[in-house]
Protein backbone atom coordinates (compact mmCIF):
# COMPACT_ATOMS: atom_id res chain seq x y z
CA UNK A 1 0.00 0.00 0.00
CA UNK A 2 1.45 2.91 -1.14
CA UNK A 3 0.72 6.51 0.96
CA UNK A 4 0.81 10.11 0.20
CA UNK A 5 0.31 12.75 2.79
CA UNK A 6 -0.39 16.09 2.77
CA UNK A 7 -1.05 19.00 4.97
CA UNK A 8 -4.15 20.10 4.14
CA UNK A 9 -7.33 18.71 1.87
CA UNK A 10 -6.89 21.13 -0.93
CA UNK A 11 -2.98 19.66 -1.80
CA UNK A 12 -4.61 15.97 -1.37
CA UNK A 13 -7.32 16.77 -3.47
CA UNK A 14 -5.33 18.42 -6.00
CA UNK A 15 -2.77 15.66 -6.08
CA UNK A 16 -5.27 12.54 -6.62
CA UNK A 17 -6.79 14.37 -9.64
CA UNK A 18 -3.60 15.11 -11.20
CA UNK A 19 -2.76 11.27 -10.85
CA UNK A 20 -6.44 10.46 -12.31
CA UNK A 21 -5.89 12.92 -15.51
CA UNK A 22 -2.45 11.26 -16.16
CA UNK A 23 -3.64 7.90 -15.45
CA UNK A 24 -6.49 8.02 -18.53
CA UNK A 25 -4.49 10.81 -20.33
CA UNK A 26 -1.34 7.80 -20.46
CA UNK A 27 -4.13 5.17 -21.21
CA UNK A 28 -5.06 7.06 -24.02
CA UNK A 29 -8.45 5.83 -24.06
CA UNK A 30 -11.11 5.59 -27.22
CA UNK A 31 -14.64 4.58 -27.69
CA UNK A 32 -13.07 0.85 -28.03
CA UNK A 33 -10.41 0.94 -25.41
CA UNK A 34 -12.24 3.39 -22.99
CA UNK A 35 -10.51 3.98 -19.69
CA UNK A 36 -12.83 2.58 -17.31
CA UNK A 37 -13.26 4.56 -13.57
CA UNK A 38 -14.92 3.59 -10.35
CA UNK A 39 -16.22 6.44 -8.30
CA UNK A 40 -17.41 7.26 -4.72
CA UNK A 41 -19.87 10.06 -3.16
CA UNK A 42 -19.04 11.70 0.28
CA UNK A 43 -17.52 15.33 0.89
CA UNK A 44 -13.97 13.69 0.96
CA UNK A 45 -14.25 13.44 -3.40
CA UNK A 46 -15.41 16.84 -3.76
CA UNK A 47 -12.59 18.68 -3.95
CA UNK A 48 -11.24 16.04 -6.65
CA UNK A 49 -14.31 16.69 -8.93
CA UNK A 50 -13.85 19.89 -8.49
CA UNK A 51 -10.45 19.62 -9.81
CA UNK A 52 -11.02 17.27 -12.69
CA UNK A 53 -13.66 19.44 -14.15
CA UNK A 54 -11.34 22.62 -13.98
CA UNK A 55 -8.88 20.19 -15.79
CA UNK A 56 -11.92 19.20 -18.52
CA UNK A 57 -12.75 23.09 -18.98
CA UNK A 58 -9.00 23.61 -19.78
CA UNK A 59 -8.60 20.66 -21.68
CA UNK A 60 -6.57 19.14 -19.83
CA UNK A 61 -8.17 16.04 -19.83
CA UNK A 62 -11.27 14.19 -21.89
CA UNK A 63 -14.23 12.26 -20.38
CA UNK A 64 -15.81 11.36 -24.05
CA UNK A 65 -13.81 8.13 -23.42
CA UNK A 66 -14.43 7.67 -20.17
CA UNK A 67 -16.58 4.51 -18.55
CA UNK A 68 -17.74 5.27 -14.78
CA UNK A 69 -18.90 2.86 -12.21
CA UNK A 70 -20.39 4.38 -9.01
CA UNK A 71 -20.04 2.58 -6.02
CA UNK A 72 -23.39 2.88 -4.33
CA UNK A 73 -26.83 4.47 -4.05
CA UNK A 74 -29.04 4.33 -1.37
CA UNK A 75 -32.38 2.11 -1.88
CA UNK A 76 -35.59 3.86 -2.72
CA UNK A 77 -34.40 7.58 -3.21
CA UNK A 78 -35.38 8.90 -6.82
CA UNK A 79 -32.76 9.95 -8.91
CA UNK A 80 -34.14 13.99 -8.98
CA UNK A 81 -34.13 13.71 -4.92
CA UNK A 82 -31.06 15.49 -4.21
CA UNK A 83 -29.52 13.22 -1.55
CA UNK A 84 -29.52 10.30 -3.73
CA UNK A 85 -25.73 9.28 -5.15
CA UNK A 86 -27.48 9.89 -8.95
CA UNK A 87 -28.19 13.41 -8.01
CA UNK A 88 -24.74 14.23 -6.48
CA UNK A 89 -22.70 12.88 -9.18
CA UNK A 90 -24.76 14.73 -11.90
CA UNK A 91 -24.71 18.29 -9.50
CA UNK A 92 -20.78 17.67 -8.48
CA UNK A 93 -19.40 16.44 -11.95
CA UNK A 94 -21.01 14.85 -14.52
CA UNK A 95 -23.00 17.60 -15.99
CA UNK A 96 -19.91 19.88 -16.17
CA UNK A 97 -17.60 17.38 -17.85
CA UNK A 98 -17.45 16.07 -21.59
CA UNK A 99 -18.92 12.36 -20.46
CA UNK A 100 -21.24 10.83 -22.41
CA UNK A 101 -24.16 10.12 -20.45
CA UNK A 102 -24.58 6.05 -22.20
CA UNK A 103 -20.88 6.00 -20.54
CA UNK A 104 -22.53 6.60 -16.92
CA UNK A 105 -23.47 3.89 -14.24
CA UNK A 106 -25.21 4.13 -11.04
CA UNK A 107 -27.04 1.34 -9.49
CA UNK A 108 -30.33 2.03 -9.55
CA UNK A 109 -32.38 2.68 -5.97
CA UNK A 110 -35.76 1.98 -7.20
CA UNK A 111 -35.24 -1.40 -8.85
CA UNK A 112 -38.19 -3.28 -7.69
CA UNK A 113 -35.81 -6.31 -8.65
CA UNK A 114 -32.70 -6.05 -6.46
CA UNK A 115 -30.50 -9.06 -7.33
CA UNK A 116 -31.15 -8.48 -11.35
CA UNK A 117 -30.02 -5.11 -10.81
CA UNK A 118 -26.85 -5.97 -9.02
CA UNK A 119 -25.96 -9.29 -10.89
CA UNK A 120 -26.58 -6.98 -14.36
CA UNK A 121 -24.17 -4.52 -12.42
CA UNK A 122 -21.24 -7.02 -11.51
CA UNK A 123 -21.71 -8.26 -15.27
CA UNK A 124 -21.19 -5.01 -16.93
CA UNK A 125 -18.19 -4.46 -15.13
CA UNK A 126 -16.89 -7.93 -16.05
CA UNK A 127 -17.79 -7.37 -19.82
CA UNK A 128 -15.05 -3.81 -19.52
CA UNK A 129 -13.21 -6.75 -18.12
CA UNK A 130 -10.81 -4.27 -15.79
CA UNK A 131 -11.57 -1.16 -13.86
CA UNK A 132 -8.67 0.29 -14.55
CA UNK A 133 -8.81 3.02 -11.50
CA UNK A 134 -11.31 3.16 -8.43
CA UNK A 135 -11.26 5.99 -6.46
CA UNK A 136 -12.98 5.50 -2.55
CA UNK A 137 -13.58 7.10 -0.37
CA UNK A 138 -13.79 5.65 3.97
CA UNK A 139 -16.09 5.96 6.26
CA UNK A 140 -15.63 7.18 9.97
CA UNK A 141 -15.50 3.67 11.22
CA UNK A 142 -14.24 1.90 8.31
CA UNK A 143 -16.50 0.94 6.09
CA UNK A 144 -15.71 1.24 1.82
CA UNK A 145 -18.75 1.98 -0.70
CA UNK A 146 -21.37 0.71 1.63
CA UNK A 147 -20.07 -2.61 3.11
CA UNK A 148 -20.03 -2.07 6.41
CA UNK A 149 -18.47 -4.42 9.34
CA UNK A 150 -19.52 -8.30 8.65
CA UNK A 151 -18.76 -7.75 4.94
CA UNK A 152 -16.69 -10.53 3.93
CA UNK A 153 -14.09 -11.05 1.31
CA UNK A 154 -15.96 -12.29 -1.44
CA UNK A 155 -19.05 -10.21 -0.99
CA UNK A 156 -20.27 -8.84 -4.36
CA UNK A 157 -22.94 -5.99 -5.17
CA UNK A 158 -26.00 -6.06 -3.94
CA UNK A 159 -28.47 -4.68 -0.87
CA UNK A 160 -27.36 -3.62 2.34
CA UNK A 161 -28.74 -2.52 5.72
CA UNK A 162 -26.75 0.59 6.96
CA UNK A 163 -25.41 0.62 10.47
CA UNK A 164 -26.53 2.51 12.78
CA UNK A 165 -23.04 4.64 13.24
CA UNK A 166 -23.49 5.08 9.07
CA UNK A 167 -26.72 6.36 9.38
CA UNK A 168 -26.20 8.72 12.27
CA UNK A 169 -22.91 10.08 9.87
CA UNK A 170 -24.88 10.20 6.64
CA UNK A 171 -27.88 12.42 8.68
CA UNK A 172 -26.08 15.64 8.22
CA UNK A 173 -26.68 15.66 4.82
CA UNK A 174 -30.80 14.54 6.16
CA UNK A 175 -31.28 18.04 8.03
CA UNK A 176 -29.11 16.13 10.78
CA UNK A 177 -32.18 13.83 11.17
CA UNK A 178 -31.72 10.50 11.36
CA UNK A 179 -35.06 9.16 10.54
CA UNK A 180 -34.56 10.58 7.16
CA UNK A 181 -31.73 8.53 6.18
CA UNK A 182 -32.43 5.61 4.34
CA UNK A 183 -32.11 2.30 6.05
CA UNK A 184 -30.89 0.31 3.42
CA UNK A 185 -28.60 0.62 -0.01
CA UNK A 186 -27.44 -1.29 -3.28
CA UNK A 187 -23.08 -1.73 -3.10
CA UNK A 188 -20.83 -3.03 -4.75
CA UNK A 189 -18.80 -5.86 -2.50
CA UNK A 190 -15.02 -5.83 -1.35
CA UNK A 191 -14.63 -8.64 -4.41
CA UNK A 192 -16.47 -6.01 -6.62
CA UNK A 193 -13.90 -3.74 -5.71
CA UNK A 194 -10.71 -5.78 -5.07
CA UNK A 195 -11.04 -8.43 -7.48
CA UNK A 196 -11.91 -5.95 -10.82
CA UNK A 197 -9.52 -3.64 -10.06
CA UNK A 198 -6.04 -3.00 -11.67
CA UNK A 199 -5.79 -0.07 -9.11
CA UNK A 200 -7.74 1.78 -6.31
CA UNK A 201 -6.92 4.79 -4.81
CA UNK A 202 -8.74 6.37 -1.47
CA UNK A 203 -9.11 9.94 -0.43
CA UNK A 204 -8.76 10.04 3.54
CA UNK A 205 -9.16 13.49 5.10
CA UNK A 206 -9.96 14.52 8.25
CA UNK A 207 -9.35 14.01 12.01
CA UNK A 208 -12.70 11.73 11.93
CA UNK A 209 -11.25 9.69 9.58
CA UNK A 210 -7.55 8.57 11.13
CA UNK A 211 -9.41 5.97 13.04
CA UNK A 212 -10.27 4.01 10.08
CA UNK A 213 -7.15 4.82 8.11
CA UNK A 214 -4.96 3.16 11.33
CA UNK A 215 -7.21 0.37 10.47
CA UNK A 216 -6.87 0.06 6.91
CA UNK A 217 -3.18 0.20 6.70
CA UNK A 218 -1.96 -0.75 10.33
CA UNK A 219 -4.93 -2.89 11.59
CA UNK A 220 -5.26 -6.36 11.10
CA UNK A 221 -5.31 -7.40 7.17
CA UNK A 222 -8.93 -9.09 6.24
CA UNK A 223 -10.50 -7.88 9.25
CA UNK A 224 -14.34 -8.07 8.20
CA UNK A 225 -15.04 -5.65 11.50
CA UNK A 226 -13.42 -3.23 9.12
CA UNK A 227 -13.86 -4.02 5.93
CA UNK A 228 -11.40 -1.33 4.74
CA UNK A 229 -8.76 -3.32 6.00
CA UNK A 230 -9.54 -5.66 3.01
CA UNK A 231 -7.36 -3.10 0.71
CA UNK A 232 -4.41 -4.56 2.35
CA UNK A 233 -5.20 -8.10 0.42
CA UNK A 234 -4.56 -5.46 -3.29
CA UNK A 235 -1.39 -5.60 -4.36
CA UNK A 236 -1.96 -1.55 -6.02
CA UNK A 237 -3.68 0.78 -3.45
CA UNK A 238 -2.93 4.56 -2.78
CA UNK A 239 -3.76 5.96 0.37
CA UNK A 240 -3.90 9.84 -0.25
CA UNK A 241 -5.08 11.76 3.13
CA UNK A 242 -4.11 14.93 4.94
CA UNK A 243 -2.23 14.92 7.80
CA UNK A 244 -5.45 15.32 10.03
CA UNK A 245 -6.46 11.70 8.79
CA UNK A 246 -3.23 10.52 9.01
CA UNK A 247 -2.62 11.94 12.67
CA UNK A 248 0.35 14.51 12.43
CA UNK A 249 -0.09 17.51 13.89
CA UNK A 250 -0.15 20.37 12.64
CA UNK A 251 2.89 22.77 13.91
CA UNK A 252 2.17 26.75 14.91
C1 LIG B 1 -20.81 7.21 2.40
C2 LIG B 1 -20.44 6.51 1.10
C3 LIG B 1 -19.00 6.04 1.12
C4 LIG B 1 -18.11 7.19 1.53
C5 LIG B 1 -18.48 7.60 2.93
C6 LIG B 1 -17.61 8.70 3.50
O1 LIG B 1 -21.16 6.33 3.40
N1 LIG B 1 -21.28 5.39 0.84
O2 LIG B 1 -18.66 5.56 -0.16
O3 LIG B 1 -16.77 6.79 1.47
O4 LIG B 1 -19.82 8.08 2.88
O5 LIG B 1 -18.07 9.95 3.12
P1 LIG B 1 -17.40 11.33 3.50
O6 LIG B 1 -16.29 11.49 2.55
O7 LIG B 1 -18.48 12.33 3.30
O8 LIG B 1 -16.95 11.22 4.89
Amino acid sequence: MRQATFSNPNDASDYLANYIIQKINSFEPTSSKPFVLGLPTGSSPEGIYGKLIEANKLGLVSFKNVVTFNMDEYLGLKPSDPQSYHYFMYDKFFNHVDIPRKNINILNGLTNDIEKECAEYENKIKKYGKINLFLGGLGPEGHLAFNEAGSTRDSKTRKVDLVESTIKANSRFFENDENKVPKHALSVGISTILDNSQEIAIIVLGGNKHFALDKTINGQANDPNYPSSYLQDHDNVLIVCDNAAAGIKSKL
